[in-house]
């Protein structure tokens, strides 16, 4: 294997080498020389609702014995597709296989619908392995995101880049006309968490509107906010939603759902003779055994009683990390949405990425990450951030802000 590891992010983790897993379960993770890990991880979001729940696994192996994949709908994708639209609040849905296809796709359609080319996402993003938005804003000029493999053609073409929080620049971004869609998380989590200002996420609503450009969610992580995501639990009003990670129980399995008029628009060339070729789907997409697994995941597991145990521990979680940051005078600080905590070096939350990307100390990082693990604690490689499970305790919490505090305190200088 390449760099010792099936997929070279497992590299990230802190030491020389990733500590290689023999079995995961809930939120613990067994490692093959038997050491346990409190696991705040979580597959970076593949996990979030814990390690093979049992409803999931139940159903695909159910599923395993009935057929895996043959090309044909099975009875799971209609319960799949009215819970989608239930939650999410747009009507139409298809199946991904990632997060990364459901962007993509979801790029395809917006393209389809309005007939312009560019796309517009944010500095300090990142939507997958998605050509268009692996991207960074420098000096004004849209480039390639640090360390990624040479795009196709120059993303300068294809993209603009804008901070976060800021209506007029997107306003000025959106004039000319010429974006088929603005692709954003409605909170910023691959820079550490940016929350929305007040009343900004309605100017991005009312702007995309106004300029006939498409509108998209990307779900996948603010899915912590709650059981209908960050959408559900601020009443907005996107034309497309995607999401992924999470959705089947870390089964590979993903979704795009779109608004009735982006349905309108985009339904010719979806419903079309050419539909094989039409760049949305796979042979494997929308397997049987992902959707059963999707049905059980939603229907047992992304429930309201896990946000209801997940939340209180996340607000836990902040509020022991708030306190070390305080007791020790650092000018650190901590951020919480929904189940998802995130620490940072810097100590006023940055309102956009520029700022968050500033604020990055990877030494710092290294260092917090190999003394959690050394004391039994995963936390997410390339984030200081954590996440609550159906499975974590109370207990868990304790341990984390203990050894949190440790961490510091044999950092810091004696007195
Ligand atoms: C917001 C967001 N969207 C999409 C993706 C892509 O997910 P995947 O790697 O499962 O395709 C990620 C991955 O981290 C993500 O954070």
């Amino acid at each position: 294997m390449i760099g010792g590891v099936p997929m070279n992010w497992m590299i990230e983790w802190p030491g020389p080498f990733p500590i290689f897993a023999s079995r995961a379960k809930g939120s613990r993770i067994t490692d093959i020389d038997g050491r346990t890990y409190v696991d705040f991880c979580l597959g970076d979001t593949g996990a979030m609702f814990g390690h093979s729940p049992n409803a999931t696994v139940q159903a695909a192996t159910r599923q395993l014995r009935r057929g895996i994949t043959t090309m044909l709908p099975t009875e799971d994708s209609a319960w799949v597709g009215e819970e989608l639209a239930h939650r999410f609040g747009v009507p139409y849905w298809q199946i991904a296989m990632t997060a990364t296809d459901a962007n993509r796709f979801a790029l395809r359609m917006a393209r389809e619908a309005t007939g312009r080319r560019k796309i517009l996402v944010f500095n300090g993003c990142y939507h997958g392995t998605v050509d268009e938005a692996l991207v960074r804003l420098m000096n004004g000029k849209v480039v390639p995101r640090e360390g990624s493999m040479p795009p196709p053609i120059d993303p300068d073409i294809t993209t603009k880049v804008i901070e976060f929080n800021d209506l007029p620049v997107l306003e000025q971004a959106l004039a000319s006309r010429d974006v088929a869609g603005v692709l954003k998380e409605p909170a910023m989590t691959n820079c550490g968490i940016i929350l929305p200002e007040q009343d900004y996420l309605d100017g991005v609503r009312e702007i995309t509107r106004r300029t006939g450009t498409v509108w998209i969610i990307d779900e996948t992580h603010t899915w912590c906010a709650g059981p209908g995501g960050y959408t559900q639990a601020y009443r907005l009003k996107p034309d497309m939603i995607t999401l992924g990670k999470p959705v089947a129980g870390g089964i590979p399995a993903a979704a795009f759902g779109l608004s009735q008029e982006l349905y309108e628009k985009t339904i010719g060339n979806m419903l079309a003779e050419t539909t094989g070729v039409n760049g949305l789907g796979g042979t494997l997409t929308g397997n049987a055994l992902a959707l059963a697994a999707m049905r059980a995941t939603l229907e047992r597991v992304i429930t309201l009683r896990a946000y209801n145990h997940m939340i209180p521990l996340a607000k836990k979680f902040n509020q022991g990390v708030e306190d070390a940051i305080r007791d020790h005078d650092l000018p650190w600080h901590s951020v919480r949405l929904g189940t998802r905590v995130e620490y940072r070096f810097r100590g006023r939350p940055p309102r956009n990425g520029a700022e968050a990307i500033a604020a990055k100390d990877p030494l710092l990082n290294k260092y917090v990450h190999l003394y959690d693990l050394n004391r039994g604690i995963l936390l997410t490689p390339f984030h200081n951030m954590a996440l609550m499970s159906p499975y974590t305790t109370r207990n868990d919490v304790d341990l984390h802000t203990k050894i949190f505090d440790e961490s510091i305190q044999e950092m810091l200088p004696p007195n």
